[in-house]
């Protein structure tokens, strides 16, 4: 794919992450420990092969003991170690969580949650994005750090803060409030534009002064979802104003790249990191599986595949990942043997060149005491163990990747503002949410067997076969156009259901829906009809469907399926339209898996996709090429052993294959093809 003209701009003029091979790292919490246990930490890390080291995360209450106190004793003990023994270090600048004292000294810091209360410390995180107090300390220890490891030759990368917005990603105290007016200022420039925005003229909520404006606080009816997105959008470009402040500081002390972990998940969608990359050195990404989700690893490759759309097709890091269960789910699921490698595997066969774990001992005490780490309560005598050094020595052998790039023909449309338009109030079905559509339409496309980059809507088309385009519910003229040309030029497009329908003011597209797509498309639709919750319609397929039916007719476009029953009878669910050198494809419904794969392979058949042998529902087959190097990666999640074919040399078993290979069930490949 074609990374963003923006990214590779604002990368030119930066450091950019290198390191040698591929990353294997974790963070490392030493304060958590007696002094004499470190150099025991530091024997292991070398014999797993642990080669960068995440330090001073927390580390606040340690270097910075009370105001105007800073003590980095135990720190250079630390960074000693690590040098002597060969590990990089990924430095903290320690502000992730403000002390007990500086709280206690400026209250005025802490989050105010969208009811008017406070937000106390004593978890972490306890602080306000938009607070000048708190970022004058936080900037003061950030010089501190900077000053002292600045020109230090063991630092590879500054990691800026800790999952910035984490917890505290929408703030409503004074402070934010302000700062968000200042910020819809600069946005409309007169408050008569912000009331054509939001629509102020429903309900009586024409503004009359800037200082009316209040954050989206907790109303008795539904909020205005006007003001509700812009304080998304507010609220991201002001945790983004903050990491920018910090890189400022270091960027003036050391010539090492700077970066800081995003959250590419399935439960965070505060932040759009497609807006925060181009800022990066490098993209970071902390990961976890959500054993709350029905396909937790199907949701890993498409928060990889986004990870990589996010960094404009670079090599990212994995910043942080887990060996086995964690500790913040109802229900934490251990890893099955061999789990974490073919997780890990998942991971750089999608474009990470660092494969990194939260954390490196599993903590004694706190909140995260339950949480796996590369070194189990249990010690060295621990299959987890065993399966991290033996992990650390495929990690060496998989250092001649590191660079390559990951190829694919297919892409999916991703957007944070349509994911935070689309899980409004009052919209037609409670049942339809951005993040499980996206899903549904992304594991359909994986079991197919092709390689999926997840990508913005204004983002370069013009590489792939397939663009699919889940529930885009709102999208620009800018990005409908996009698509129309993409479209235009030969390419072909699967458009599903409440997408177009509105503009990036959530003002509606009128004349019928799929607003921005109906053209495109070859239909019109009148009236949505979605299901009750449970129910499902039959398609004249034979196809099962859920949740969603429209009241849809064609203009230029051909039915290929319709419905039978449910709230539209024999009216289209599955149309094609032709349109210019290629085909515009919608689905009008939610269908079964099995279904919507179905439909998705008939499309991708048409589109020319590449469907490698063996891929599909449990079996991934990825290639990351470059230099005149190609790698493929095969990872088998099932128990049936499968054959791939390759001819090359193998990393994992370390021998050579001629034409085909057997993945193992619940094994990974991995070829460096060479010509047969
Ligand atoms: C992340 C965080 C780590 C640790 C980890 C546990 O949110 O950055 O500090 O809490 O989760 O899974
Ligand atoms: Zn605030």
């Amino acid at each position: 794919m074609q990374p963003h003209t923006e990214h590779t701009e604002h990368r030119a003029a930066r450091p950019t992450w290198r390191h040698d091979g591929i990353a294997f790292g974790c963070d490392y919490n030493p304060e958590q420990w007696d002094p004499e246990v470190w150099p025991e930490d530091v024997r292991l890390m070398r014999e797993a092969g642990v080669d960068l080291v995440a330090i001073n995360i927390f580390g606040w209450s340690q270097v910075n003991p009370r105001k105007g106190t800073f003590d980095f004793a135990a720190l250079d003990t630390v960074m000693d170690l690590l040098a002597d023994a060969g590990i990089r270090v990924n430095l903290g600048t320690a502000t992730a969580s403000p002390p007990p004292w500086l709280t206690t000294l400026h209250p005025e810091i802490l989050p105010v949650a969208d009811d008017g209360t406070t937000r106390y410390p004593g978890g972490r995180q306890a602080w306000c994005p938009s607070s000048p107090v708190f970022r004058r300390y936080a900037l003061a220890l950030v010089e501190q750090v900077a000053d002292r490891y600045g020109s230090h030759p063991n630092v590879e990368l500054w990691h800026v803060s800790n999952e910035l917005g984490c917890h505290n990603a929408l703030c409503h105290c004074v402070e934010s409030t302000a700062s968000f007016r200042r910020w819809l200022e600069q946005r409309y420039g007169t408050i008569a534009e912000l009331n054509r925005a939001w629509g102020t003229s429903f309900w009586s909520q024409r503004y009359d002064d800037w200082a009316e404006i209040l954050t989206p606080m907790r109303t008795l009816s539904t909020r205005n979802p006007g003001q509700v997105l812009d304080f998304h959008r507010f609220s991201s470009e002001e945790l983004l104003g903050y990491y920018r402040a910090e890189a400022e500081v270091i960027r003036a002390r050391s010539t090492a790249p700077i970066t800081t972990n995003f959250m590419v998940t399935a439960h965070i969608r505060n932040l759009d990191y497609f807006s925060w990359a181009p800022e990066m050195d490098v993209v970071a990404n902390d990961h976890y599986l959500d054993n709350r989700l029905a396909d937790p690893t199907t949701e890993l490759a498409f928060a990889a595949d986004l990870t990589r759309g996010i960094a404009g097709g670079a090599p990212w890091i994995l910043m942080e990942t887990s060996t086995s269960a964690v500790n913040w789910q109802p229900h934490n699921i251990a890893k099955a043997r061999g789990e974490m490698t073919r997780n890990a595997a998942q991971h750089i066969a999608r474009g990470a060149d660092g494969i990194c774990f939260f954390q490196w001992r599993a903590s004694a005490q706190g909140s995260e005491k339950f949480h796996s780490a590369l070194l189990p309560h249990a010690g060295t005598d621990s299959d987890v163990w065993r399966e991290v050094v033996e992990l650390g020595a495929l990690l060496d052998r998989l250092d001649e990747v590191t660079g390559t790039r990951v190829v694919a023909d297919t892409a999916v449309l991703f957007s944070w503002d349509a994911w935070w338009a689309t899980d409004a109030d009052n919209r037609p079905s409670h049942s339809v949410e951005y993040l499980e559509q996206v899903h549904a339409a992304y594991t359909a496309l994986r079991a197919t067997g092709a390689s999926v980059d997840v990508v913005h809507p204004d983002a370069d088309l013009s590489g792939y076969r397939l663009v699919v385009v889940p529930a885009l519910y709102s999208v620009t003229d800018s990005a409908a156009a996009n698509l129309e040309s993409f479209v235009a030029a030969g390419g072909t497009t699967l458009v599903t259901f409440y997408s177009g329908i509105v503009d990036e003011h959530d003002r509606v597209r009128l004349g019928g829906y799929p607003g921005a797509f109906a053209e495109l498309l070859g239909i019109r639709v009148e009236e949505f009809a979605p299901l009750r919750p449970g129910d499902e319609a039959r398609l004249a397929s034979g196809a099962t469907a859920k949740l969603w039916a429209e009241h849809l007719a064609l203009t230029t476009a051909e039915a290929i399926d319709a419905f039978v029953d449910g709230p539209v009878p024999g009216v289209p669910a599955v149309t094609r339209n032709e349109h210019g050198s290629g085909a515009a494809w919608y689905l009008a419904t939610a269908p079964d898996a099995a279904d919507y794969r179905g439909l998705v392979a008939r499309i991708a058949d048409e589109a020319g996709v590449g469907r490698p042998v063996g891929a599909g529902p449990e079996v991934e087959i990825l290639r990351r090429a470059g230099d005149g190097r190609s790698y493929v990666f095969a990872i088998n999640h099932g128990a049936e052993p499968v054959v791939i074919d390759a001819t090359g040399f193998d990393l994992v078993t370390t021998g050579s294959v001629d034409g085909d290979a057997t993945v193992p069930g619940y094994g990974i490949r991995i070829i460096r093809e060479e010509a047969a």
